[in-house]
């Protein structure tokens, strides 16, 4: 179906990379081989994104959930995570800032490095935002901004009575950024898995039963399209 061309501009978009390992176990092969698909996926929905103007996007790579897996998937995840910040650099001749959402402190010191020159190299740039969640929980996310907050509420830098949802949104991983107006999640699972919980409080969800490995710009371009066809009322009429 032909889109009118402006019809994903300045939208900010989730994104739930789930069934990586669904994908991989459908052909006999092992689940890292599905993340492996997975990572190429990525890099290639995030060049679309760019291609059709969106404001922001945001990938969910890693949940704070998933250092329950098996330590040998865990470390083939942060393995691509790896292979993907050194290629990051390649990428001087675009235009969009990079921002990593999540608790840094437990991944590789190297990859912690890798993360702040790519966030400081981008920082200036003008066009989309694209956000990787990675060791990312909403709870998480909540609980240090709250931290945060007593702390500085504590050394006496914040007036409690004074906090209202832009003082502790402001302590989120997304200070400063939209909140996403859309979240999708492939696999057919019909949650938000710890999520954007905060940010989320108004998203539309869709969706949809296409394994990420398999998900196209097409995927996305429907997405969207029914995003357009809903009607947000953010409690009002
Ligand atoms: C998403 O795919 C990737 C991560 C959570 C890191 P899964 O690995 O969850 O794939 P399924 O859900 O088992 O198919
Ligand atoms: C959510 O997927 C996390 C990411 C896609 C990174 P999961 O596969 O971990 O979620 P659950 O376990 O099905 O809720
Ligand atoms: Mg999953």
């Amino acid at each position: 179906m032909p889109q009118h061309p402006d019809f994903a501009r300045g939208l900010s978009v989730g994104i739930i990379m789930d069934g990586n390992g669904r994908w991989a176990k459908q052909r006999g092969l092992p689940r890292t081989a599905g993340h492996k698909k997975g990572a190429e996926v990525f890099q290639q929905i995030a060049d679309y994104c760019d291609r059709i103007g969106l404001a922001s996007v945001y990938f969910y790579a890693f949940s704070t959930e998933n250092w329950k897996r098996p330590a040998e998937e865990v470390g083939a995840i942060m393995r691509l995570f790896g292979e993907y910040l050194v290629r990051a650099f390649d990428y001087k001749s675009r235009n969009n800032r990079i921002v990593f959402l999540g608790e840094r402190a437990a991944l590789d010191p190297r990859h912690q490095q890798l993360m702040a020159e790519i966030e400081r190299d981008t920082a200036d740039r003008t066009g989309m935002v694209l956000n990787i969640a990675v060791n990312y929980g909403g709870r998480q996310e909540i609980t240090r901004a709250a931290r945060l907050l007593a702390q500085e509420a504590a050394a006496g830098r914040l007036d409690p009575a004074a906090i209202t949802e832009e003082t502790l949104a402001a302590r989120l991983y997304t200070a400063g950024q939209k909140d996403p107006d859309l979240i999708l999640r492939p696999s057919g699972e019909k949650r938000l898995s710890n999520f954007m919980l905060w940010q989320a409080a108004y998203a539309e969800m869709v969706d949809m039963e296409v394994l990420w490995p398999d998900f196209t710009p097409a995927h996305l371009d429907a997405a969207i399209a029914e995003y357009n066809r809903r009607s947000r009322r953010f409690g009002g009429i």
